[in-house]
Order: C-alpha cells, then sequence, then structure tokens
C-alpha cells in the first residue's frame, strides 16, 4: 500500500491539466480547458478539465474524476500504477507499507512483465553498443542504413547477439523469473523445459508503450536469406496487444499535437528515418492493417491523418478498403505516393528533409479523390464498372460522420465521376439514412442527410430524461457547493448550510443509489464534526460517489434552466437569494416525496374501495394533501418573494 503522506504529496504536486495535455490537445476556454473526448469518438470537444477544481468530465461518454481517475480509466491502470505514474512524473519518492509477497506478485504482474522487457531492451542496447559484434554487426548495419547516434539511442535500438542462450542466460542470472521471459516471448521453452533466446543475430527495435515503457519487440534479421522470417516480434502478451499499440506513438506524440497531423507509415525503419529528418509526428502500423483501436489513437491527439505509401500499386489497392474505417472515425486523410521502388525511409535519406516535405505537400491528395482517381482508371470505359465505382466511392463519403465534409466530397467527386452532384447526394442520403436506421436499431446516435447544417453543439449533458432523481442530484450539488459555506438566515443568525440541509432531510428517503449514498456520508462526516468540501468527494473512494460529485460539479447547473423557470426561481444566479436556492431545493424534493405518497395512497384507495380500512387511507390522504398544500404555500412564501 502507498502511504497516506505520499498519495498527498502527489496529490499536492499534481497539475490535472498538464497530465491530461499528455494525452488530450486542451484549449483553453475561459476557466476551463476543453478537448476532445479521449474515450469515445466525438467531433465537437465536450471534454472539460477544470484546474481549480482537479477535475476533468467527459459530457460524451460521462466518465469524470481527477487526474487519478483519468489515468485509470485511460490506461486502465490500477489505483497504485495511476498514483505511481504521477509520482514518476513529478519525482515523489513512493513510499509504500509492506504487503504479503503474494498480493504483490499478482497485483504487479503486468509490472513484472515490463520489467523484464525492460531489462531485455537495455541487454540488447548494450550489447550493441558495447559488444564487439554488436558493433561490427548489428551497429554497422544501422550506421549503413543512416541511423545517427542520437536516434540509436533515443529508440533504443539494439543487438541480440548471435547464440541461442545470450540473452535467456544473462536475464537468468539476474534473477528474473523463467515465467516472465516466456510470457514476453523473448525466451522459448524446449520440450526438455529449459529456455532458448528468441531473438539471435537480429537488430532490435524495441516497442513503447503510450507511456514510453519497453512492452515488445521486433527484431530484423540481417540475412538475405528468403527462408528466414525478415521480422520476428513479441508475441501477444498481459502487456502488449497488437492492435493497440503504434510504433513510435510515444516519441511522436506531441509533434502530432503540435502539428495537428499524423504521418503513417508501415515500417520501423520508415518511422526512425523520417523522425530523424526532424518529421517526428510520424507513427507505423508495423505491416498489419491498420485497426480501429489505433486510429483511435491518432485521433486522440489529431483528426488529420497522411499515410506515407511506398510506390507499391497492389499494396495500396488492397488497403484502399480499409481506410474507409479512417473516415467512419471522423479523421480526414490524406495519401502521399512515393516513386516506384522507394518507401518513405529510402527516400527521406535519399533526398532530406526539405526536399521531403516539398515532395509530401505537391503529392499529398485526398484519400476519396484519390481512390476515386485509381479505381477509375482501372475501370477504362467500361459503364457497368463504373456504376461500380460511382457506388463504392459514394459509399466511402458515406462514411464519413460529418455532414458538411460529405457535401463538399460529392461535389467534387461529381467532377470527377462525370455525374451530376444532385445523383450523387441522393444516393448519398439513402446510404446514410440507411446506415442510421441501422444505427437507431443499436441504440445509437442518428445521423442527419446531408443538407442539413449540424449546428454548433454546446456540450452538455447528456441529455437526462426528466427522471426523478434530479430533485435529489439537486441537494447533493448544493451540498457540495455551499454545505461548507455560512449563510446569513435572517439577517441575523448565521448557519452552516450543510448542516442545516442535512437536518432538514432527516425524514427524506433519497432513492436515486448515488444521491442517498452521498447523503449518507455527508451526514456521517457532519456527525463527526467535519464539514467536508468538494475535494473530499472527488477523491472519495467510491466510485459512484465520484462520478455524481464530477457531474455535478462540473455542469453549471444540472437542472436545466427550465427547472428554474417552471418553478418560478427567476434569480440568474442561485446565489444571489441563497436562502431561497436552499429552502427551494429541500421543499422541491419533499413536496416530490409527498407527491408520491399521495399517488401511492390514491391507487391503494382505487383498490380498497368499500373496505373496512378505506376510511384510515381517506385520512392519510387528506392529511397528506394538506401537507402537500402547506409546503405549496412555503415555498410560494419564500419563493416568490
Ligand atoms: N513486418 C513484420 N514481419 C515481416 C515483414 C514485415 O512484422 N516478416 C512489419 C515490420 O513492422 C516492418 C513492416 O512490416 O517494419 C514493414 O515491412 P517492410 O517494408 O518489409 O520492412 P521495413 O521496416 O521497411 O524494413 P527494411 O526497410 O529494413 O527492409
Ligand atoms: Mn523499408
Amino acid at each position: 500500500m502507498i502511504t497516506k503522506l505520499t498519495i498527498d504529496r502527489i496529490m499536492e504536486a499534481t497539475d490535472i491539466v498538464e497530465v491530461i495535455g499528455e494525452f488530450v490537445q486542451l484549449k483553453k476556454r475561459g476557466a476551463n480547458y476543453v478537448g476532445l473526448s479521449p474515450f469515445s469518438n466525438e467531433r465537437t470537444p465536450s471534454f472539460t478539465v477544470s484546474p481549480a477544481k482537479g477535475i476533468f468530465k467527459d459530457f460524451s461518454s460521462g466518465k469524470g474524476g481527477s487526474a487519478v481517475t483519468f489515468l485509470m480509466e485511460l490506461e486502465k491502470f490500477s489505483y497504485p500504477e495511476a498514483l505511481k505514474w504521477l509520482a514518476k512524473k513529478y519525482g515523489i519518492e513512493v513510499e509504500e507499507t509492506i504487503e504479503s509477497t503474494e498480493n504483490k506478485e499478482e497485483e504487479n504482474h503486468r509490472e513484472s512483465l515490463m520489467i523484464v522487457t525492460g531489462y531485455a531492451a537495455k541487454f540488447f542496447h548494450e550489447s550493441l553498443l558495447e559488444t564487439e559484434d554488436g558493433q561490427s554487426i548489428g551497429l554497422s548495419y544501422f550506421k549503413e542504413r543512416g541511423f545517427s547516434n542520437e536516434t540509436i539511442k533515443k529508440f533504443e535500438l539494439g543487438y541480440s547477439p548471435d547464440q541461442w542462450e545470450a540473452f535467456t542466460s544473462n536475464a537468468l542470472k539476474e534473477g528474473y523469473q523463467q515465467q516472465f521471459l516466456e510470457e514476453t516471448g523473448l525466451s522459448v521453452k524446449r520440450d526438455n523445459g529449459t529456455l532458448y533466446d528468441r531473438y539471435r543475430g537480429r537488430v532490435m527495435f524495441p516497442i513503447h508503450s503510450f507511456t514510453g515503457r519497453v512492452i515488445a519487440f521486433g527484431g530484423r534479421t540481417l540475412k538475405n536469406d528468403k527462408n528466414v522470417p525478415k521480422y520476428v516480434n513479441s508475441p501477444e502478451s498481459e502487456i502488449y496487444h497488437k492492435s493497440n499499440i503504434l510504433y513510435g506513438l510515444f516519441f511522436a506524440k506531441k509533434a502530432i499535437r503540435d502539428e495537428d497531423n499524423c504521418y503513417l507509415v508501415e515500417g520501423y525503419a520508415d518511422v526512425l528515418s523520417v523522425h530523424q529528418a526532424g518529421i517526428e509526428n510520424v507513427v507505423a502500423s508495423s505491416g498489419t492493417s491498420l485497426t480501429v483501436e489505433q486510429i483511435r489513437l491518432i485521433g486522440r491527439f489529431t483528426k488529420n491523418v497522411t499515410i506515407l505509401y511506398d510506390g507499391d500499386a497492389a499494396g495500396i489497392k488492397a488497403s484502399l478498403r480499409g481506410l474507409d474505417m479512417i473516415l467512419e472515425e471522423g479523421l480526414n486523410v490524406k495519401v502521399v505516393l512515393f516513386p516506384d521502388g522507394h518507401d518513405p525511409d529510402s527516400y527521406v535519406q535519399l533526398v532530406g528533409t526539405q526536399a521531403f516535405k516539398t515532395y509530401i505537400n505537391q503529392n499529398r491528395k485526398d484519400f476519396i479523390l484519390y481512390k476515386t482517381d485509381i479505381l477509375l482508371k482501372e475501370a477504362g470505359n467500361d459503364p457497368i464498372r463504373r456504376a461500380d465505382v460511382i457506388r463504392e466511392i459514394v459509399e466511402s463519403i458515406a462514411k464519413i460522420p460529418d455532414s458538411i465534409k460529405a457535401s463538399v466530397f460529392i461535389r467534387e467527386c461529381s467532377h470527377q465521376l462525370e455525374i451530376d452532384e444532385r445523383a450523387l447526394l441522393s444516393e448519398l442520403n439513402k446510404m446514410r439514412l440507411a446506415k442510421a436506421r441501422k444505427e437507431a436499431q443499436q441504440n445509437t446516435r442518428t445521423i442527419e442527410p446531408v443538407d442539413y447544417l449540424p449546428t454548433e453543439e454546446l456540450p452538455q449533458e447528456q441529455p437526462v430524461k426528466k427522471e426523478d432523481s434530479s430533485q435529489e442530484r439537486e441537494i447533493v450539488r448544493l451540498l457540495l457547493l455551499y454545505g461548507n459555506k455560512m449563510i446569513d438566515w435572517d439577517g441575523i443568525t448565521n448557519t452552516y448550510i450543510g448542516p442545516f440541509m442535512i437536518a432538514e432531510l432527516g425524514d427524506v428517503n433519497f432513492e436515486h443509489e448515488a444521491s442517498r449514498k452521498f447523503v449518507a456520508h455527508y451526514s456521517k462526516e457532519v456527525e463527526n464534526g467535519i464539514l467536508p468540501d468538494e475535494q473530499f468527494f472527488i477523491h472519495f473512494s467510491d466510485k459512484d460517489i465520484v462520478d455524481l460529485s464530477v457531474t455535478l460539479l462540473a455542469t453549471k447547473y444540472t437542472l436545466s434552466d427550465n427547472w428554474y423557470e417552471m418553478h418560478k426561481i427567476l434569480v440568474p444566479d442561485e446565489q444571489v437569494n441563497m436562502k431561497a436556492t436552499i429552502l427551494g431545493a429541500i421543499f422541491h424534493l419533499k413536496k416530490q416525496k409527498v407527491g408520491k405518497i399521495l399517488d401511492g395512497l390514491r391507487t391503494e384507495l382505487q383498490k380498497a374501495v368499500g373496505e373496512a380500512d378505506t376510511e384510515i387511507l381517506l385520512n392519510q390522504y387528506m392529511h397528506m394533501k394538506k401537507v402537500e398544500k402547506s409546503i405549496s404555500d412555503y415555498l410560494g412564501s419564500v419563493i416568490l418573494k
């Protein structure tokens, strides 16, 4: 367990904008920062960070919390992992109380794997730079390919000795456990139970996680033998999920954000050469076709992707369909083709940074127009094949979530395809509607036909159904915001708002689960003589309470303005008449509860017609009716004046 003192130090040092800013491009808006949600694929920023409160709120996914919660959600860290990440970032020493080794081992399984891969990276790197074979074989190969010492260091390139057990025996000697060597795929088990090295006589490209730790490797052979696989890669493991990783992202993320563009290449060597040329916003899909996860990873930093292809036409055609997926994720896709026989690596090494950039700028084509071009050329004059092309292109365009953008493409493609724009538009709308219907069935948001202009959406809480919990949540909100403040009650006595509210609400049964828990905890603290503040609940151990608190704090008025109108609270600022705000909330809730009791009694009365207890029920009903009336009168006198 991390000690309380350490946790406090970490919390103190943590700047939530700085932390989240490492993962999300944030823009200042008023007192807050906003950006695109890293948890969902949104196009209008609704992800809000409040530095003053130390919280974030993602209105599209509903997630919210502290910097720690953020890391746990995004990086899937455990609570201690998130704390340690922050501690490392802010140079805070972590004190831990001792746990049973068994527990710790289990908790730290992932950590153990990463320690092993980290050690391996160091081993291969040192073997490259400091052993004779490493220098004469590995290093000279990298040098020949034009990689500088700086690049080799930065990307921790390495060399695995051409022996069966060089790495494994060293690792075992250093005390690394067999289990972890196997699980990371660094070592392979023989039938007799002993281990040998997976990588032998290969140059090594460590693959870094999003946070910069080595989690896997690609090892390239130096032989020209067709029977030897060119690359040997780490197998999937608990720390390495290939479909979630982009090679180079850790080194590229800042530049991607700054440049608002991401270059996508195929291979390790492409990333290294392009990065070395000073174009640092480059990542590789590492040979496999792109996955949605990888695209979303890019989408966290920028909406603009430029794919740098080598000049192999067959490969391009094969990948065209896969690229629709990028459109679907709302990214803008451009494509650059290199001259035959060149890939980004060889081309940038040949012509240098300036000419490379110029080439990209002059040859960059929008993906859809480019696709249209290729398919049209292929179809030639065959009318049936041309019709297929048209359908395929419109299909791609229909995947673009932004309808304005889609209509622009329709216009441009109508020239290219030599077909009337309206015909394309009607085809497009058909597809979009079909898609919207399908999505509506799956209960996701619908898509409007193209001639609608989407209005600027302001980040808002997902429209909450007019459900009962709004009144209960209003109580929680007031407790959070004002519970530890004084109110000048009648010009004479000052009272703390929190204890007053708790006392007033003693007879109210909260139905909304999180609100009930919140109020219960609040009462408990008050009983102990403590007035908990926002921070107390933001960092609370119960996730429901954190979620509720953050949601309420991040929303200016949880209840829509309608609520205030409906209840004739016409003060624009609730603090101007604190008394009305507090009493209004309490008595509206009470009135709601009484209303419910009345509803219940009414149902019972209907059922109980003619029975003996009708009279008792009727009496209760009349009594509650009076209570309701007195609450209404009271509300009228307090609030409306
Ligand atoms: N790749 C792989 N396994 C292979 C071949 C390729 O995993 N047998 C992946 C690697 O991530 C490689 C990428 O696909 O980087 C692109 O392949 P290729 O263009 O052949 O490799 P380069 O990185 O360009 O290697 P080099 O320039 O050294 O030939
Ligand atoms: Mn290459």
